[in-house]
């Protein structure tokens, strides 16, 4: 079998967020009693990354990554409202004046699912207040300021999809609303619009200072299948709702596609006209908050394939699939901002690399233009809610997981050996 290269120039790396590892941000919105209030396991000291930093470089520099993925959390940037912590803004310069100096390329990360308390105090209806768009884009602002001289590649908002669904449809995140039948029409006529309104002037304000910046937002996008003859109009309102209709409103801002890839899903029409959606995805998370019993009720499939420890089927050959359909129909270089598997054992890592991969060599042979491929994650993390799902390469002492060693190989010599 001929050895799959990846072009000289390609992109490589890991990806990871501050609130899954940095520790300690008890001003999030997610932390303390929104944390009891779901029963979680409590986030606490995460990967300790705030105060490890040297450790997680380390990580990185044993890869042989060139890249690295992280955000800011904006709770530590401005823990009151309006009064912005210097000290936290300069810890983050240091890590990418550290980061430069190993040559690896930092790729910002400006919104990941966390937001702090107060903001969520000052705004009840989070998202659906204007003022939330203008606090971020304050905030946009000043780090541009201090760091678009030596960050050039941005990430502007981590899967708006999904962060949209879980804090105003699952009631998972704050502020926790639950969609019904007639908040669909708000999400999709105001909500959305508006994140996606601060992806577009966050965009602005990036390129302002920086025109060279290569800034996008981190989407969500997995393959979509018919769950039954007959189900392709379910497939394609699911598709416009969880993947086209931002990327539609942001289109003309972004200078790359950022993509996170994990899954596929058969979509349903679900069996009972008053469900809020006209679409019924089998995904995990959909039939857990349904129970299994009233999710195959209302007509719900999961599909067969073998899964990750998150219950995902691993579907590799989808993500070439999902990378060749976006660089069609939006003609903008894909990077790729996450993929990984939760994988407690560490045993399937190895393989799901080298099928991903190929598949999206594959998906690059023909014709999609690829940057690049940050793994998700650099190391083991609080999953949003439990620290029992296993995504990375390294566990929280530092010390490489199964595939590591593989990554490591697949980043020095852009080979699949
Ligand atoms: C998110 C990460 C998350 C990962 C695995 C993505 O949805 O951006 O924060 O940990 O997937 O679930």
């Amino acid at each position: 079998m001929p050895i799959i290269t990846f072009p000289e120039n390609f992109i490589w790396g890991a990806a990871s967020a501050s609130y899954q590892t940095e520790g300690g941000n008890g001003a999030s919105a997610l932390a303390g009693d929104w944390e009891k209030r779901k029963g979680w396991e409590p986030c606490g000291a995460a990967c300790g990354s705030w105060d490890r930093f040297d450790e997680d470089l380390r990580c990185l520099e044993a890869l042989g990554a060139n890249a690295y993925r992280f955000s800011l959390e904006w709770s530590r940037l401005e823990p009151r409202p309006g009064v912005f912590d210097d000290e936290a803004l300069r810890r983050y310069e240091d890590w990418i004046r550290r980061l430069r100096a190993a040559a690896i390329e930092p790729v910002v990360t400006l919104h990941h699912f966390s937001e702090p308390a107060w903001l969520l105090r000052e705004h009840p209806r989070g998202w659906l207040d204007a003022g939330v768009r203008e606090r971020w884009l304050d905030l946009v602002g000043r780090v541009g300021a201090a760091l678009s001289s030596s960050v050039r590649w941005w990430t502007t908002i981590n899967e708006p999809m999904v962060f949209a669904i879980s804090a105003y449809g699952a009631g998972a995140f704050p502020p926790g609303r639950r969609m019904l039948l007639g908040s669909l029409r708000e999400f999709n006529e105001v909500l959305v619009p508006a994140l996606a309104r601060a992806h577009r002037e966050a965009y602005a304000l990036i390129k302002k200072r920086r025109p060279d910046a290569m800034v996008s937002l981190a989407h969500h996008v997995g393959e979509l299948l018919p769950a039954r003859p007959g189900d392709e109009g379910a497939v394609d309102r699911w598709d416009w709702f969880f993947h086209r209709h931002f990327l539609d409103l942001t289109k003309e801002a972004l200078d790359y596609v950022g993509l996170n890839y994990y899954t596929r899903a058969f979509v349903a029409t679900p069996r009972v006209p008053f469900f809020p959606m006209s679409a019924l995805p089998g995904y995990a998370e959909f039939e857990r908050e349904l129970g299994p019993w009233a999710f195959r009720l209302l007509g719900g499939v999961r599909g067969p394939l073998p899964r990750t420890d998150m219950g995902w089927e691993i579907a590799p050959e989808s993500f070439g699939r999902v990378v060749s359909r976006l660089w069609k129909d939006y003609g903008k270089p894909i990077l790729v901002t996450e993929n990984g598997i939760a994988d407690a054992g560490g045993a399937g890592r190895e393989a799901y690399l080298r099928e991903h991969l190929s598949s999206l060599r594959g998906a690059m042979d023909g014709g999609a233009r690829v940057l690049g491929y940050l793994h998700w994650s650099l190391t083991d993390n609080w999953e949003w809610g439990s620290y029992r799902p296993r995504f990375g390469l390294f566990d929280r002492d530092r010390r490489p997981a199964g595939g590591a060693d593989f990554y490591a190989r697949v980043c020095r010599t852009g080979r699949l050996a």
